[in-house]
């Protein structure tokens, strides 16, 4: 049994924070609800001791609580910015002051209060602290409003409150790890870029949760769209040859994790300076570039454990990377099929399939959190047998 804190804020999804108790509760954890006085408006405090079977404390410091995890949700626009502050003006956000632990906040807001800067700039605040954001996922909001805003499913939650608990915050302590993130821009000119849509979320996923077991972490960030998580050491590899570099230079790394979408191709000549536009076609010659999963493969010891990831399209694809496992000599590939639009490439969720010469495991489709969270537990099995 662990011991949860759960901050409930005064959005309409404080309805489904019910039903989070109610799992959590049932799933054996001790709960401890924090609604705000925003969060009461919705759901009366009553409601949810009554879920978490508590009667109302009279701890003159509710707010210093110990907890295994803290949660919050849904987590409003107002409380992810108190939170990025570090204002404490209500129970709930001086208990998240006095935490110290794993953090999962999950969103919930109209699409535009979430797309706001200031919003964003918070939420980039939040997970450079290490704090995990689960959603908000894309659908029909209460307001009748379509886009990203819906605070994530209750069951997606509890399942990621599991995971957090599962995994021992040191299971990778001793471990050095190296992560590749994000999308490469091969330069055509000055300005102009050859890239790809890789925003960079599943490697840095891959990174916080490694940080978070207690493995040294190295990222190399290949032009992240999302901040690199706290306590990890970035490299900053905008193309792929400075990605070969710095990963040929770490290749002694315990674990190596190469989530980047690295070019296949790049423009065969770089012009000087901005090329003028004029009324005359472009053609661009590409040539291929190294490729590095080869290169460390065949660079590996046998103690080490090198993780490729591939995103092809359909059946024909996850062929591909069946054959990658012997043809690279890498220990586990990641298959996303990225003709999927609702996972994958930019996007808060994945769906992938592991693939090692024990066998193949479907993740099915979780947060990037999630995946990252079951990736690792595949290096660690891995990184455990003879
Ligand atoms: C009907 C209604 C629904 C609201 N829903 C949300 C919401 O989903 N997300 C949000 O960030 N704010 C929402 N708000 C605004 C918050 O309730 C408001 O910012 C409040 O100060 C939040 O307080 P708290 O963060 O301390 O709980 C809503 C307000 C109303 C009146």
């Amino acid at each position: 049994m662990a011991r949860i804190v759960l901050g409930i804020t005064g959005g309409i999804a404080a309805y489904k924070a019910c039903e989070l108790t109610r799992l959590l509760v049932r799933a054996g954890h001790d709960v401890l609800p924090l609604p705000t006085p925003g969060a009461e408006r919705f759901v009366s405090a009553e409601t949810f001791l009554a879920l978490a079977r508590k009667e109302r404390t009279d701890d003159p410091y509710p707010h210093l609580a110990r907890a295994d995890v803290f949660v919050v949700a849904p987590l409003t626009a107002n409380t992810l910015a108190k939170l990025a502050l570090g204002l404490a003006d209500n129970v709930l956000t001086e208990a998240a002051l006095a935490h110290r632990g794993p953090f999962l906040a999950a969103p919930a807001m109209n699409t535009r209060m979430w797309e706001h800067p200031a919003t964003q700039e918070n939420v980039a605040t939040l997970r450079s602290r290490g704090i995990e954001i689960i959603g908000p996922e894309a659908g029909e909001l209460a307001e009748g409003e379509v886009g990203v805003g819906r605070m994530a499913e209750p069951a997606a939650i509890a399942a990621r409150v599991e995971e957090l608990l599962a995994a021992p915050a040191g299971s990778l302590a001793g471990r050095s790890i190296l992560v590749t993130a994000g999308g490469t821009r091969e330069p055509l000119d000055s300005v102009r870029f050859v890239g790809n849509r890789s925003s960079g979320r599943m490697g840095v996923a891959l990174a916080a949760e490694a940080h978070r077991r207690g493995a040294v972490v190295t990222l190399l960030a290949a032009n992240l769209a999302v901040a690199a998580p706290a306590g990890v050491n970035v490299v900053e590899t905008p193309t792929a040859a400075d990605l070969e570099r710095e990963a040929l230079a770490r290749r002694d790394a315990d674990v190596v994790l190469m989530a980047a979408a690295v070019a296949d191709y790049r423009p065969a000549a770089e012009i000087a300076g901005k090329r003028p536009k004029s009324d005359v076609g472009w053609t661009v010659e590409l040539e291929p570039t190294t490729d590095i999963a080869r290169l460390l493969g065949e660079a590996t010891s046998n103690r080490q454990i090198l993780v490729a990831f591939g995103a092809e399209e359909g059946e024909a694809g996850l062929e591909r990377k069946r054959a990658m496992l012997a043809g690279k000599n890498v220990d586990l590939v990641v298959y996303n099929d990225v003709s999927r639009e609702d996972i994958g490439f930019d996007s808060g969720d994945n769906e992938v399939t592991l693939i090692s010469k024990d066998g193949e495991r479907l993740v099915p489709k979780a947060s990037k959190a999630s995946i990252a969270a079951a990736i690792l537990d595949e290096v660690e099995r891995l990184l455990a047998a003879p």
